[in-house]
């Protein structure tokens, strides 16, 4: 390898929001093994080695090259001891033996599969292990158990909500949001962050975000007026309102991972399918009308913002959760200031930096700028 590559890793910073990560990953086999077995100590609570796969197949996604001998990841960050020994594996197996024993162990396939339903979290999965449950069947036969609304909403629309989002129903996802926001404030912005803002082809999930240039009164009768519209027009399968706690005289919070305070709407949406086959009486006679189920549950996030907080929301809505945690450990560690969906704090000069735009906030943290498709780390 040449002495530019060498220097090239030498100079990879540990931080996420100082590395551009296009969706072009050279070393997936690498990363879906770390990715893995983070998984399986967030299930266990071991914190320390979640984060550390975490970072390390973060890191490897920067990378322009497939690593092929454990000389490759000289310098790179984050390659501590444990990870080196996977990707050792990896480069000499094919595989790791560790993330196979991971894959078949009973209690991480458990928990992968329960927490797959929309509701049913690490509390919940462990408790149903626990009472010796193992398969979903299993789960909806058990007549004892107490699911939430949103578990059985969950259950209900499992095989949607499992089979991956396509940016064609996010473009239609999108139309239904813009076409009842817009019916109740005409200027109202309504942007798509998340994943498919970074450009990827699928999600779990559709993001959005909608603020209303110069107005207050507006906003917080919106959500509001959204869900009765579409319940009327039978589009809700399911929602959650969360009222906004925001308070402007708290300073932005200490914790990576840390929820925010905006007004927001946990929802199922009911996106009707685009008819390839209108008029065409052959499948129309063939199926009954309760046969074609012609839409999909699709889950969507709206979350509502003050027009002052809008770039801060933008930029902690748009990801990667990898990204924003190290952006925030960056302004803690490197800038002394704190940053949040809502504001960023100079501690040492003890004030509030406004801004206006992403790229404003990145100049305040003395970073260069990427764009939403490099912070996919
Ligand atoms: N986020 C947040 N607060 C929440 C939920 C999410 O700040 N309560 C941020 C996360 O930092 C994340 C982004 O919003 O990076 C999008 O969240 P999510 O939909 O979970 O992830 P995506 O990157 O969109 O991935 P997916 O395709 O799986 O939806
Ligand atoms: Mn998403
Ligand atoms: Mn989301
Ligand atoms: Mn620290």
């Amino acid at each position: 390898r040449s002495v530019t590559s060498d220097l090239d890793r030498d100079s990879i910073s540990e931080y996420a929001c100082q590395r551009r990560t296009t969706l072009k990953n050279y070393n997936q086999k690498f990363t879906d093994a770390f990715e893995i077995l983070a998984e399986n100590y967030e299930f266990n609570e071991n914190k320390g080695f979640c984060t550390a796969f975490r970072r390390a197949a973060s890191v490897l996604k920067c990378l322009p090259f497939t690593i092929v001998q454990v000389h490759d990841i000289e310098g790179v960050p984050w390659m501590g001891k444990q990870v080196k020994g996977i990707i050792e594996d990896i480069i000499e197996e094919g595989e790791s033996s560790k993330v196979k024993a991971v894959l078949d162990n009973e209690n991480y396939r458990s928990v992968k599969l329960f927490t797959s339903v929309f509701g049913v979290g690490l509390k919940t999965s462990d408790k149903w292990y626990r009472m010796g449950l193992r398969t979903l069947e299993e789960v909806k036969r058990d007549k004892n158990l107490k699911l939430t609304r949103m578990q059985k909403a969950g259950f209900l629309h499992y095989d949607d909500l499992t089979s991956c989002v396509s940016k064609a129903e996010a473009d239609a996802a999108s139309l239904i949001v813009q076409d009842v926001v817009w019916k109740i404030v005409p200027n109202a912005i309504v942007t798509i962050a998340g994943g498919f803002r970074r450009g990827k082809q699928t999600g779990h999930d559709v993001d959005f975000l909608i603020t209303v240039p110069g107005s207050k009164q507006e906003e917080e009768e919106l959500l509001h007026t959204v869900i009765d519209i579409w319940k009327k027009q039978e589009l809700l399968l399911y929602y959650d309102l969360i009222e906004s706690t925001f308070e402007d005289t708290k300073l932005p919070s200490r914790k990576v991972d840390a929820l925010d305070h905006f007004q927001k709407c946990f929802a199922i949406l009911k996106v009707h399918k685009e008819r390839e086959d209108k008029g065409n009486s052959i499948r129309s006679k063939a199926f009954s009308e309760e046969e074609i189920k012609d839409w999909k549950a699709i889950r969507v996030d709206l979350v509502v913002v003050p027009f002052e907080q809008y770039a801060f929301a933008l930029l902690g809505w748009t990801g990667s959760t990898q990204f924003e945690r190290d952006l925030r450990r960056y302004a803690t560690h490197e800038k002394k200031m704190m940053l949040d969906n809502h504001a960023l704090y100079d501690k040492t000069k003890k004030i509030f930096l406004n801004a206006a735009s992403e790229e404003e906030i990145f100049a305040h943290l003395g970073l260069d700028y990427l764009e939403p498709w490099e912070r996919n780390a």
